[in-house]
């Protein structure tokens, strides 16, 4: 098995990010913001920025004399404790208990919901209780992978967020006798009022039984966007060890350069999962179909692989990937950190991108085993580790859109629309096939690939909304649009008469 946590597939995937950056964040979402924009607005934001940074800076160091008299908080220079809002005064509706369900950023993503919902409806939260039984098996309980005491505190402004249940309940959850259920994918918020409200009205404690894509997209009030976009880019932040050695890892990374980090998934799960077969050998195909038949509910077993392929469907093998970066111009020497568990056949199977970019490195070649060790048997932990160098990498390359690309893209967009190549993969087998077939030379595929990414590059773009197809638009978490600053309307076209 991979060992890496990226749960069911089709769903969405997880991660991280923290306060201690606000400040980085808006400069840097000014600083992308600046090439997009008209040079009246550029002064007119500019103007703002200065404010902005001139206001945090004398908050920051009146914070620091304050701070000078007062104990720190545990997490070092993380934030004082007088610096969260005062809490948010209202009357509770009742207790909502939550099991997040998924790999890590499909949880990440299902958690900044369930706050959002928490709030809507007036209700205390639980601490979100991860998921100890999918696919990769990982213990991990929510304070081993986030900051459990700052999502707390950074959230009491809008909603009472607590660790486990008042006496009184506890009897209620020890015996079971609670009432569960999973909310209706992809709803708006009426549903939340309307539906899941009376019945915590009725029981006083409900419990949520899945929190994967359980709000929908679009249509919903800007406040609740907002607030998810809070939670996932401010409240939740990774537990310190993580924090740390994923700090690591980018410091390291960051001494020798610029870095692309590559979201290969290409393990064998994936591989046999999607039945997608390019490249490997009869034997291979055979093992791969056999372990597709051997999981229960991986509910499609029989897969055209050439169909698929074809259609853009299947995640991009090494060799593909290889011929895309080359034609997309990455730099040969840029160094290439594999986001991603055991690659199927690896040392076969990566040997055309590694002649392509030699600079092949993974986090288990960066660190000493030593610093893995309290990690390796945790699936999601190791995930947050790749998750912390995907946001902070110069260049975001995933081969296929499962949630940890999805939520990535979203979290680099807001960070200052960070490049991260989106590959059209129907275009790109295509093109490979044609290059491998020598109906086109290097040139001019390099010239066709770039000219079908241009506008592919994490650059600011609407949000893609098909009423009543919400798992055929684009997902909220990988453009969270309302919290982006404006996109600049086009001018209307000039009619020559
Ligand atoms: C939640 O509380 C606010 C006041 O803080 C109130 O305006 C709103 O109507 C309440 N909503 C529900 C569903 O209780
Ligand atoms: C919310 O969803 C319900 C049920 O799907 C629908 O009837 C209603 O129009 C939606 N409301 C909004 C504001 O989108």
């Amino acid at each position: 098995m991979s060992g890496y946590k990226d749960s069911k597939f089709d769903e969405k995937e997880f991660d991280k990010m923290g306060l201690k950056y606000l400040e980085k964040i808006k400069f840097e979402k000014l600083k992308c913001s600046r090439a997009a924009r008209r040079m009246a607005q550029i002064t007119k934001w500019a103007i703002r920025v200065v404010t902005v940074l001139l206001i945090l800076a004398c908050a920051w160091q009146l914070a620091e004399i304050r701070g000078a008299l007062k104990p720190r908080v545990a997490h070092g220079q993380r934030l004082l404790s007088s610096s969260f809002a005062p809490e948010r005064v209202y009357k509770s509706n009742g207790y909502l208990m939550v099991s997040s369900n998924g790999g890590l950023n499909q949880m990440r993503a299902g958690i900044c919901d369930m706050v959002a919902i928490a709030r809507y409806i007036n209700v205390t939260l639980i601490v979100p209780e991860l998921d100890r039984t999918s696919f990769w098996n990982d213990q991990s309980q929510f304070n081993d992978i986030f900051d459990v005491d700052y999502f707390i505190k950074s959230l009491r402004d809008e909603v009472r967020i607590i660790k486990e249940l008042p006496p009184h309940l506890k009897k209620v959850e020890e015996m079971g006798t609670y009432f569960s259920m999973p909310p209706v994918s992809w709803s708006n918020m009426s549903y939340y009022l309307h539906t899941v409200l009376p019945r915590i009205e009725e029981y006083e404690l409900l419990h949520l039984t899945k929190s994967d894509a359980r709000i929908a997209n679009n249509g919903i009030p800007l406040e609740v966007q907002k607030l998810r976009c809070r939670v996932n880019y401010n409240a939740l932040r990774f537990a310190n060890p993580i924090e740390k050695l994923g700090r690591k890892i980018v410091e390291i990374l960051g001494q020798n350069g610029p870095f692309l980090v590559l979201h290969l998934r290409y393990e064998m799960d994936m591989v046999a999962f999607s039945g997608c077969n390019e490249g490997c050998t009869d034997k291979e195909v055979e093992e791969l179909t056999k372990m597709r038949y051997d999981y229960p509910w991986w509910k499609e077993k029989v897969i055209d692989s050439t169909k698929k392929r074809k259609a853009g469907l299947c995640p991009m093998t090494p060799e593909e990937t290889a011929l895309t970066l080359k034609a997309l111009d990455i730099d040969p020497n840029i160094q290439v950190y594999i986001a991603a568990g055991d690659i199927y056949n690896a040392e076969k199977r990566l040997a055309s991108l590694r002649a392509a970019f030699p600079n092949l490195v993974k986090k288990e070649t960066l660190l000493p085993d030593s610093d893995l060790l309290p990690f390796k048997d945790h699936s999601s932990q190791m995930a947050a580790l790749d998750y912390v160098v995907s946001i902070e990498s110069d260049i975001f390359f995933a081969t296929y859109p499962g949630n940890m690309a999805q939520v990535v893209e979203g979290h680099r967009r807001f960070l200052g629309f960070k490049k991260t190549i989106i590959p059209d993969r129907k275009l790109i087998v295509a093109l490979v096939d044609k290059y491998n077939q020598r109906k086109i030379n290097f040139n001019e595929f390099s010239k066709l690939m770039k000219k079908g990414h241009e506008a592919r590059m994490g650059n600011p773009v609407r949000r893609l909304v098909i009423p009543g197809k919400p798992k055929e638009e684009d997902y909220f978490w990988s453009n969270p649009q309302e919290c982006l600053p404006p996109i600049e309307e086009e001018p209307p076209p000039t009619i020559s008469l």
